[in-house]
């Protein structure tokens, strides 16, 4: 585990392997942005930044050996791009880049922020200094130690990013844990880690209770797997809260698409396709850590998707919760009959909003990319959400629900069907989860594509597992707090 901490001592004395500073570009030339070092130092450092390739470009950086007087080995110089553009996320990102690319065991960051700035910048550091090395016979080199210039206020901001970034890394963890040691009992296992000595009530429902209860669409894609469904609730209910939220994830530990059996090619990645439930996850231990005054209550929707001779079929009519009954065209279409249990569930309680995150659908990626995740829903709390993805940095977009997308769900011989066609994808999917949110404000989060990073890492996103979604959502139970 790295230690964040703040520092008081004159940072050219500083025992730290190295020193990261901020370069930012100014018209046509680069320039460090404002740091303690001396100024002769600084300006000397200036006229090399060409020589060593650093134009100041966000995502840009070197190491280069520590001037004489400095008690570091090396500076580490990254870029946030153009200094009169500078924003929050600037310095999320280049702080994020020093703390995965560096080899250095120590490191100390030497760049003027406002507050927010510093928040952000903290934030950066921490989410890049993750390292994902479980089954690795060597292991990736760990920063020890990272440290900031003290200033008032900032050990309470130090501490509070620290838990948002644990969160984020709690849901890495778990998304980039391969399908054969992580399946619904086991995620049942480590949610009951991650809130041991947190004030959050667990609840468990196993297959026969499933199947007693009347939740016919977990139980049908559990079906398929000699490793059985879950659905857990969590119960986050500090006595000062005035707004209650339900959070829903979609926890599909493996989907190979049932006897819809997907293609071979990067099915690998499906591993990933529990990362709602685990956003939920986190997001609700960060809420009690936080000790926020909203109260949070959480269902993980946990199944593995495969094909066998106890697996669902397509053609097969089964009864959700709330007593609609759905025609499972596509057994690939599988996060939306585990949700639809799970949102039915949730109604039960009259929440103040419901916000499901899920893994759901291959359109996502197709309209929106691979980093900005889709809003959808009912009421205000799509917009909402919009805000707080903007404050936290996370690209979202909100998205309608057009009314076609019903004709698309419907079915001669069900209430609904579980697939639409292939236009709006990751509309009709949303149109089908609306089945079962009653008249409750709602908001469905598809971060199929931002959940997982199958490309080159960047800014403070590492490959694999991103955690992309956590943050806003803490943002969001905070601004549901009491004034
Ligand atoms: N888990 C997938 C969606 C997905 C695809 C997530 C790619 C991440 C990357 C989901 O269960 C799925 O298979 N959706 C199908 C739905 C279709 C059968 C209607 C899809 O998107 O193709
Ligand atoms: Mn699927
Ligand atoms: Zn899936």
């Amino acid at each position: 585990m790295t230690n964040f901490s703040l520092f008081t001592d004159d940072i050219s004395t500083l025992n730290v392997k190295t020193i990261v500073l901020a370069v930012a570009k100014q018209g046509e030339e680069a320039a460090i942005c404002q740091s303690s070092l001396d100024s002769q130092i600084i300006a000397e450092l200036d006229t090399h930044l060409p020589a060593l390739g650093m134009d100041g470009s966000a995502g840009s950086v070197v190491t280069t050996i520590a001037p004489a007087g400095i008690s570091a080995e090396t500076l580490t110089l990254v870029g946030v791009g153009k200094l009169d553009e500078l924003d929050a996320e600037a310095f999320r990102r280049a702080a994020g880049v020093a703390t995965r690319i560096t080899k250095a065991e120590s490191v100390a960051f030497d760049i003027a922020t406002s507050d927010t700035e510093f928040a952000a910048l903290v934030e950066g550091a921490a989410l890049g200094a993750y390292r994902y090395d479980r089954y690795l016979s060597k292991k990736a080199t760990r920063i020890e130690s990272v440290s900031f210039a003290e200033e008032e206020g900032r050990q309470s901001q130090l501490d509070a990013v620290l838990k948002v970034s644990a969160a984020v890394s709690l849901t890495r963890d778990l998304v980039n844990t391969p399908s054969l040691d992580l399946y619904p009992e086991k995620f049942v296992e480590l949610a009951r880690e991650a809130i041991a000595d947190l004030p959050i009530e667990i609840e468990v429902w196993d297959m026969e209770r499933l199947r007693a209860e009347g939740c016919g669409g977990i139980v049908g894609v559990g079906q398929g797997s000699s490793r059985p469904p879950f659905m857990v609730r969590l119960s986050y209910s500090p006595n000062a809260a005035t707004s209650h939220i339900a959070l829903i994830g979609k926890g599909i530990t493996f989907d190979s698409g049932g006897i819809s059996l997907k293609p071979g090619l990067n099915m690998e990645n499906m591993k990933s396709d529990m990362a709602g439930a685990a956003t939920v996850l986190s997001a609700t231990v960060a809420a009690a850590q936080l000790g926020l005054d909203t109260k949070v209550t959480t269902y993980l929707a946990l199944a593995e998707n495969l094909p066998s001779d106890t697996a669902q079929r397509p053609s097969d009519v089964v009864k959700i919760r709330n007593g609609k009954t759905v025609e499972v065209i596509n057994t690939d279409a599988e996060g939306r009959m585990v949700m639809a249990d799970a949102l039915s569930l949730a109604t039960e309680l009259n929440p103040d909003a419901i916000i499901d995150v899920a893994t759901l659908t291959g359109a996502q990626i197709i309209a929106l990319g691979n980093r900005t995740a889709g809003l959808m829903g009912q009421g205000e709390v799509p917009d909402e959400l919009a805000v707080s993805a903007q404050e936290t940095g996370e690209p979202m977009w909100v998205m309608p629900i057009p009314e076609e997308t019903a004709e698309a769900n419907s079915s001669t011989v069900a209430d609904v069907q579980n697939t639409g066609g292939r236009p709006a994808g990751m509309l009709v999917a949303a149109n089908f989860l609306s089945n079962f949110v009653a008249d409750f404000p709602w908001a469905h989060m598809d971060i199929a594509g931002p959940s997982y990073n199958t490309g080159a890492p960047w800014g403070f996103t590492p490959k694999g597992g991103t955690g992309m979604g956590v943050r806003t959502l803490i943002d969001y139970l905070i601004s549901r707090q009491p004034a």
